[in-house]
């Protein structure tokens, strides 16, 4: 990394009891912003240094073998390894789905309520490469977040989070699971499993569901100390993150940086009002206000990051209507 500037060193804002207050530098509208191909190369070289996807996406089904235990990350929870079980062993793959993909234009998604309104669907499904956080729904919000996904990430906890407690095979919330996966279709679904053992449970029940469903998707589980990694390119480019743990966008983004050439960011905004007052949701998809998110990571600062990175033209956060 080329540059010198810490992160906060060009505004004076603050944030506080979630709200972005001070000197507010809003980026320009995402689709008038230029890239520059110098800072867009400068990233990737410095994320390639220690993060590249076609070694590190995922974990490779030749150098493990069943009963194997694989630590976990964090020491959340009550166990400290995962056992390899034969099934597990069938979903993960032989190779990084990206080996040797390169793309001109992506799109990453995060989940804020500043999608709701932005009418960005169009543009985000115009993108060569749409990368989209935590199983969100898209079903009646196509025409703010767009449909197209061609990377999608599942924390295994979204699945109590976000399609209940389902402890049988015929409820509501396991058809929903269901249909929802079915939209990933031949893609690629990401699954963080090594962060921690919170969450643990459902990782047997996504692992069955996906055998038993026989569904088509790639599945990437990427290997523990990611969250290390990513945390530790951050703060060697000059940037902050305070959480042990970097957001899944942050992570994204990362990965992005390293397979695309112009990086469109949609979704970014951990805060509770809009520049014009206005409240916000937390996700675009539910009606929670609350900031829950900022509890485990340090997302108004992994915000100011991208925002610093959109100044310098090494990708475009985009916050205001697409219109
Ligand atoms: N995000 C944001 N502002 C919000 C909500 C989300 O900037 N109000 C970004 C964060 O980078 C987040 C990503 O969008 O990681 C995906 O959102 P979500 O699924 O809500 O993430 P969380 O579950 O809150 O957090 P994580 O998966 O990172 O643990």
């Amino acid at each position: 990394w080329s540059g010198s500037e810490k992160a906060d060193s060009t505004n004076q804002t603050s944030v506080q009891n979630n709200k972005l207050s001070g000197t507010i530098i809003a980026p320009q509208n995402g689709s008038k912003k230029r890239f520059n191909s110098a800072e867009v190369k400068n990233m990737r070289k410095h994320i390639l240094k220690f993060y590249n996807p076609d070694r590190d996406l995922t974990l490779r089904k030749s150098g493990l073998r069943v009963g194997q235990q694989l630590r976990y990350e964090m020491k959340w929870g009550n166990k400290t390894s995962l056992n390899v079980t034969k099934d597990f062993l069938k979903l993960i793959p032989e190779e990084s789905p990206l080996k040797d993909r390169h793309f001109y234009t992506c799109a990453v998604v995060g989940n804020s309520g500043i999608l709701l309104n932005s009418s960005c669907g169009q543009e985000i499904d115009s993108m060569d490469f749409v990368i989209r956080c935590n199983l969100p729904q898209i079903e009646g919000y196509e025409k703010d977040v767009g449909s197209k996904a061609n990377l999608t990430t599942m924390n295994p906890s979204v699945i109590g989070q976000h399609f209940g407690q389902w402890d049988n095979k015929t409820t509501d919330d396991y058809d929903r699971l269901l249909r929802r996966l079915d939209q990933v279709g031949d893609q690629i679904l990401y699954i963080p499993t090594l962060t921690s053992s919170v969450g643990d449970q459902w990782v047997s029940a996504i692992i069955q569901i996906l055998l038993q469903h026989k569904l088509t998707m790639k599945t990437p589980f990427p290997p523990a100390r990611i969250n290390t990694v990513v945390k530790s390119i951050w703060r060697k480019a000059g940037f902050k993150i305070l959480a042990l743990r970097p957001s899944t966008g942050a992570h994204m983004y990362t990965l992005a940086a390293t397979i695309c050439d112009q990086i469109h960011m949609y979704g970014f905004y951990p805060f509770s009002e809009d520049t014009r007052g206005r409240a916000l949701r937390y996700h675009y998809y539910d009606t929670n206000t609350e900031m829950i998110g900022n509890k485990t990571h340090s997302m108004p600062e992994e915000f100011r990051t991208l925002r610093q990175l959109h100044m310098r033209g090494a990708l475009v956060l985009h916050t205001e209507p697409c219109r």
